[in-house]
């Protein structure tokens, strides 16, 4: 079973009629952009990281309820100040890789839970410009609106955030969007509704942004349940060799040809990271440093990722006979 940490609430802050902050009484290292699994009694919820780990002193996530949803009504009704909640360490790579660059976001709906972060790291520990365009279906729905007007005010050159609101402007379509041209150099962050974000990948397109500067977060519900999982047995048969540095450790493992190298990993003991496991939500990514993998489902990865020698180790069964993975 996976190893989780048990964190206890500190405060529930109410952002909106449907959204709240969890704010966690605990430290932790992670990169603004990141996400948590949290138990959300029997089912297994990912949700980003709103607060900055170069700002705030802790850790928070930012859950909105879904008309009818499981796990998002359990964490709103239930988790109070308090409360102990079982989590998985903080992953994903929806992350810029310096926080000197400038950035073009977009966020929809509670898709600003992972760009607000990147907003106060970049604002605060960077020194690029930052366009945001944050959609909403109406002014009441806007989720930090007041932390957004404070850091407009307090870096005017370099912060800009646009408002789309639903009830006033409609649905943004590409031809809207073309506006956005002149920041197109940027690099591109989306997160929100699928219907969102395929308007902004289209117009982005449109507008000759080449696909490794537009970065992707889907906000899938995981099938499975990472914190009730067990892993199998290995089995014998046709084996590559598999090198992996994790946490300032090396490893070595006869790797069999039809397993996964989170499963192998997982079953020698080694406590490599995972949530989904069905290759949709990036926490077990890595990095192949020498060799080939195939992966069996990729929905989160996108090409930039690929020509990194980023993979989901969760999918990843081997190619060559030798193979090298390190975790960044
Ligand atoms: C990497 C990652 C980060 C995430 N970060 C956040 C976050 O910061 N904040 C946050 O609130 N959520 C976040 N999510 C989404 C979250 O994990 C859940 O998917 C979400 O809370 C819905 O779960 P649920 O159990 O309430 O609904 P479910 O019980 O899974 O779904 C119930 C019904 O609602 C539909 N549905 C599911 N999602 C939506 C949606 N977004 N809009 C409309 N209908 C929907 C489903 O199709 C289903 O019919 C993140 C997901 C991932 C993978
Ligand atoms: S654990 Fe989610 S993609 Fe591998």
């Amino acid at each position: 079973m996976v190893e989780y940490q048990q964190v206890t609430v500190a405060e529930v802050i109410k952002e909106t009629a449907d959204a709240v902050s969890i704010v966690f009484d605990t430290e932790m290292d992670y990169r603004p952009g990141q996400f948590l699994t949290l138990r959300c009694g029997p089912v297994a919820r990912c949700y980003s990281l709103s607060s900055s780990p170069h700002l705030d002193d802790r850790p928070q996530v930012t859950v909105k309820r879904i008309p009818d949803g499981y796990g998002s009504a359990w964490v709103c009704d239930n988790v109070r100040a308090g409360t102990v909640l079982d989590i998985l360490p903080p992953a994903g790579i929806f992350s810029p890789s310096s926080l000197d660059d400038n950035l073009l976001l977009f966020a929809a709906g509670s898709g600003i839970t992972p760009v607000i972060s990147i907003i106060k790291s970049a604002l605060t520990n960077g020194t690029g410009r930052i366009v945001l365009l944050y959609a909403n279906r109406d002014q009441e729905s806007v989720i930090f609106a007041s932390t957004l007007r404070e850091l407009a005010d307090r870096y005017p050159d370099r912060f800009t955030v646009i408002h789309w609101l639903e009830s006033l402007q409609g649905l943004p379509t590409p031809r809207h969007l073309t506006a956005l041209k002149p920041f197109t150099g940027f690099q591109s962050f989306l997160c929100g509704p699928t219907p969102f974000m395929d308007v902004v990948t289209q117009a982005l397109k449109s507008m000759g942004v080449p696909r490794d500067r537009i970065h992707v977060e889907r906000f899938i519900s995981l099938s499975g349940n990472p914190f009730e999982e067990t892993v199998e047995e290995a089995v014998d048969g046709d084996e590559a060799t598999v090198e992996v540095d994790l946490d300032g450790e090396q490893h070595t493992f006869q790797w069999p040809r039809n397993k996964k190298l989170l499963d192998l990993l997982l079953e020698k003991g080694i406590q490599a990271p995972y949530s989904c496991r069905e290759g949709a939500c990036s926490a077990c990514a890595c990095r192949i440093e020498q060799g080939e993998v195939k992966m069996l489902q990729n929905e989160i990865l996108d090409q930039e990722d690929l020509d990194d020698g980023i993979v989901l180790a969760c999918q990843s069964l081997p190619v060559t006979d030798t193979v090298k993975i390190t975790y960044t």
